[in-house]
């Protein structure tokens, strides 16, 4: 049976670790080559080796999501080297305690870094579905995945900016699904609580009665992100399109 991305050129975002390390793995052993790209380009250089001792094909990019001139050139860089770009994961994102925020109500966030979240996890991820999106329609299709959260879909005490701008980031996936459907295909991932570095913040503060709200009783695996990515990206997922996927161990289903 053929692999899930055999022959496709894939990007992942926020790729020198957590989910996006663990989704560039999985995509390459589905057969994809697969451009790394992070603003930490030792981290990007990491998973890169890590890919090619598992034998696939990487490139690793160093690239800060929010500029502009550095996402074009990402996308040119991956139609160079690899001739076009089949599947794009825009995956790389902060919260609200990586930027000395967490724990805080709503009236009490600095206005700097409301600017600065929406600014890395919203305009960020339009940046790359703008790039990509000219690249695909320009060689007739292509798939897009951007990475949400729980928090993207209802409200969540403490989350202000990071809400904002992951209900953004499921609103211009649904709004670009409808105006580039059939050639090319965007939806987004919304993960429960990923056992990563993003999480410890969170998890210092309110770490039991998370684990205690969560049927599944533990936090999820980036390689189980990985996979939903993996197939939501891949040809197998053909009608899926606009659509919010959450993969949660069951905290949304109460
Ligand atoms: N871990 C969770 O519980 C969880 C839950 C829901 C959603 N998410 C989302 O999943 C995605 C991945 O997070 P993770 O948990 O793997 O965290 P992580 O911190 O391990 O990974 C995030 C990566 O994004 C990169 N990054 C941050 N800002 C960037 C920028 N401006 N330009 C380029 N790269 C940048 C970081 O360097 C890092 O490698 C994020 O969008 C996050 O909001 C995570």
């Amino acid at each position: 049976m053929k692999r899930m991305l055999e022959d496709k050129v894939a990007l992942v975002t926020g790729a020198a670790g957590g989910i996006g390390r663990s989704s560039a793995l999985l995509f390459a052993a589905e057969g994809a080559k697969v451009a790394v790209a992070d603003r930490n380009a030792a981290g990007a250089e990491e998973t890169v080796a890590l890919i090619h001792e598992q034998g696939g094909d990487a490139l690793a990019l160093n690239v800060d999501v929010t500029n502009r001139t550095q996402v074009d050139t990402m996308v040119s860089k991956i139609v160079e080297t690899y001739g076009r770009l089949d599947c794009a994961f825009n995956n790389a994102g902060i919260t609200g305690g990586q930027i000395g925020q967490g724990g805080r109500f709503t009236a009490d966030w600095d206005e700097e870094a409301f600017d600065n979240i929406l600014n890395v996890n919203l305009k960020g991820t339009w940046l790359c579905m703008r790039a990509e999106l000219k690249q695909m329609m320009a060689q007739g299709g292509g798939s897009i995945l951007s990475t949400a959260s729980l928090a993207g879909l209802c409200g969540f005490p403490t989350t202000t900016g990071y809400s904002a701008s992951k209900h953004g980031v499921v609103g211009i996936t649904k709004t670009a699904a409808m105006e580039y459907a059939p050639t090319v295909r965007l939806n987004a991932l919304c993960p429960g609580y990923i056992d990563t570095d993003m999480l410890k913040d969170t998890m210092s503060r309110r770490g039991e009665l998370i684990l205690s709200q969560i049927p599944s009783g533990r936090l999820g695996s980036g390689n189980e992100m990985a996979e939903m990515a993996c197939w939501l990206l891949s040809d197998r997922a053909s009608y899926a399109t606009g659509q919010a996927f959450t993969v949660d161990g069951g905290f949304m289903a109460g």
